[in-house]
């Protein structure tokens, strides 16, 4: 998700941070992961209680830089991976009385105006949308997959109405050049039937490239599924979504855990699951008016959270199945 720029510095706003601290409390210590550790801003608002002790993920190596100022800080309580949080299972954390589990999904600012980075529709040169340690980028995805496959991508991961259209004109594209930024940006809105004064024509299919490019459905899917076997009795798994996909994923995977499915009375009687988590609230925490005004894109940020009631390690989810369809999209990628 981007924060907003206040003067030349690149001024960093964690999203929903107060709200963030008042569900993690960790006042009350223990181990706390930051799988999105960005610029630092969760991490640093946990270290400054005293008995906590903070693991911080990010897959974009850049944040390693900010990292390293908090490790001189804090040298014995803070520690910094560059690393994919749907890869939280690699690391040795059985042992860790881990209470808090938070995601900050999306980009950071530093992020989107990095013009290496090409993930903003205004970049020029060739695409890219790379976040760190990935596997192929936006560059591979438009000229070398599949008409089909790229119609998916963007009707799926952009819900683009006009996903067909845009597909098959980058195919027609391609056979004379190679597809640069610019070029996308031309082909989407040449291929739009209808402009919509909202936003911008390309801002669906560069999301859906976005997502694709980072595998974002399948290492949300996978990091939830890690963070919850690894949290202690009373841990907090705390997410603050950006988009609709991924807030359906985050509320589908809560209430899975926390609620049995409620059966009619017709149907056979099936045993009902051992509920591990809590979820104390439904709808999601969302930014004050204060917030949005200070930093405009937090306005599409929603916090949920769960608490786990145990201690056990197994835990049973069907959120594979549930979203098959799009990890089975995202495989595409296998092949680049
Ligand atoms: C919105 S920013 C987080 C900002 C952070 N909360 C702060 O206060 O500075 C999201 C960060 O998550 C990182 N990220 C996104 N997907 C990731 C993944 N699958 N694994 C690890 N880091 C990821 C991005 O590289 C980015 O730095």
């Amino acid at each position: 998700m981007e924060a907003t720029i206040v003067s030349d510095d690149l001024k960093h706003y964690p999203v929903l941070l107060k709200e963030i601290i008042s569900v993690i409390t960790p006042q009350h210590g223990g181990t706390f992961i930051d799988c999105t550790f960005g610029q630092g801003g969760y991490s640093k608002e946990i270290l400054k209680y005293k008995n906590t002790k903070v693991l911080s993920l990010d897959r974009d190596a850049e944040s390693k830089k900010k990292a390293q100022q908090i490790e001189k800080k804090y040298p014995e309580r803070f520690h910094f991976k560059n690393l994919r949080f749907s890869k939280l299972n690699n690391l040795k954390l059985k042992n860790e009385n881990i209470k808090g589990i938070v995601f900050d999904l999306g980009y950071s600012f530093v992020q989107i105006k990095d013009p290496n980075k090409g993930l903003s529709f205004n970049s020029s040169g060739e695409l890219n949308m790379m976040m760190g340690l990935n596997e192929f980028s936006a560059n591979d995805v438009i000229n070398k997959l599949e008409k089909k496959e790229l119609e998916k991508i963007i009707k799926n991961f952009g819900d683009e109405s006009d996903a067909k259209k845009i597909s098959r004109n980058i195919v027609k594209f391609r056979e004379k050049k190679k597809i640069n930024t610019q070029d996308l940006v031309s082909i989407i809105e040449r291929s739009k039937r209808k402009k919509n004064s909202k936003i911008h024509s390309a801002t669906k299919t560069f999301q859906a490239l976005r997502i694709f490019v980072n595998k974002e459905i399948s290492e949300l899917i996978y990091g939830l599924i890690n963070s919850v076997k690894i949290l202690k009795k009373d841990g907090v798994l705390a997410v603050v979504t950006f988009h609709s996909l991924e807030d359906k994923i985050v509320k589908y995977f809560f209430k899975d855990l926390s609620e049995n499915k409620s059966i009619s009375r017709y149907e056979p009687k099936i045993e009902q699951k051992k509920l591990s988590f809590l979820m104390p609230q439904k709808k999601p925490i969302i930014p004050s008016d204060k917030e949005i005004r200070e930093n405009q894109p937090s306005r599409s940020a929603k916090l949920r959270y769960i608490i786990k009631n145990n201690d056990s390690y197994e835990i049973e989810t069907d959120v594979v199945k549930k979203f098959s369809n799009f990890l089975e999209i995202e495989n595409y990628g296998s092949k680049l």
